[in-house]
């Protein structure tokens, strides 16, 4: 007889995720609980090349480049995938190295994906955007969902962009893709790379490794950071959550907390007492100084009973005790 439980538990095991760009910060812990959620074998890792992180020893994994379309509908078709999560991604401080690379896997591979989507090869779309749509003209403080955007780094750009396509393929071909605009994301499994919110994660190991660090922003540069498993938790609940309560196609702001370097620092001292910090800025100042301080997420929490459950004080903490 079928029951709830088994209706559930049916949709869980028809579900076959493959993770795009599975070995970085976030594909890495993201992979790690998609295996958890569905089972290793339902999971189907894919990056340019393998990193040699315990999680990808359980799951298949696939050597894919996101800007091929082929060789991701080859993946698609082989594995009868249903969900996709798109992490492959330039970051912000890297995209300004490279514009047109980042440009070309950014656009390119969420295109491919949200065809896919609409050819119905795949059911579910996950592809994250950020807080880098946001422009030096949107609001710093509580930065709402639905502002002034004007980004100015071409990572902002494609993730607008990016933000606007998934809403046309929603909307015109119903495409079920979900998306939140993720903060600086804190994490010590995997390193992050490219980003401007990066100091935020070195310098817990260079605390621990050299007592010292020299921070490429500012002292006073507030920006919206995450830790992990509120970041993976987010992710996993969108996806998991009713379509109907999915009113925001484009992408929903996600929030937890906010800090400077200077007060990321006096934490991590009434912990590690001797650590000093000196400031030398670089280009990166600049793409953080048109960037929101802090982000309303006030939509998330309705839609979908978003809340964060990790301040920068609990941060830290988790951060020093693993990193030790
Ligand atoms: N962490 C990203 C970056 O710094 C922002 O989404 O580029």
């Amino acid at each position: 007889m079928w029951t709830c439980p088994d209706i559930v538990d049916f949709f869980l095991m028809s579900t076959k995720v493959l993770i795009i760009g599975a070995c970085g910060q976030i594909g890495t812990e993201l992979t790690a609980a998609l295996q958890t959620t569905y089972g290793a074998l339902n999971v189907i890792a894919s990056d340019i090349r393998k990193s040699d992180n315990d999680v990808f020893a359980d799951s298949p994994f696939e050597i894919l480049d996101a800007t091929n379309k082929e060789q991701i509908r080859a993946c698609i078709e082989k594995h009868q995938i249903t969900d996709v999560y798109l992490m492959a991604a330039l970051l912000s401080a890297k995209a300004e190295k490279n514009p047109e690379f980042a440009w070309e896997l950014n656009m390119n591979s969420l295109l491919y994906v949200l065809d896919f989507a609409k050819d119905k090869l795949i059911e579910k779309v996950f592809w994250p955007s950020s807080i880098a749509v946001f422009g030096k003209n949107s609001p710093k403080v509580q930065t709402p969902q639905h502002t002034i955007m004007d980004p100015s780094t071409v990572y902002g750009i494609s993730k607008l962009s990016g933000e606007r396509w998934c809403e046309y393929y929603h909307k015109n071909h119903g495409v079920d893709v979900r998306s939140v605009r993720y903060p600086g994301i804190i994490s010590w499994k995997a390193r992050p790379g490219g980003g401007t919110t990066d100091y935020a994660v070195e310098i817990f190991h260079e605390a621990l490794e050299k007592g010292s660090y020299t921070c490429f922003l500012k002292e006073d540069t507030a920006l919206p950071m995450m830790f992990m498993d509120d970041a993976v938790r987010a992710t996993i609940s969108i996806m998991n959550a009713e379509s109907s309560a999915i009113k925001i196609r484009s992408s929903y702001n996600i929030s937890a907390t906010s800090f400077t370097p200077k007060e990321l620092t006096s934490e991590i001292q009434k912990l590690l007492p001797d650590f000093t910090i000196e400031y030398a800025p670089d280009f990166r100042q600049q793409i953080a100084d048109s960037w929101p301080e802090s982000i309303d997420d006030t939509d998330a929490a309705n839609d979908w009973n978003w809340s964060a459950h990790f301040d920068t004080k609990a941060i830290v903490a988790e951060m020093i005790e693993n990193l030790r």
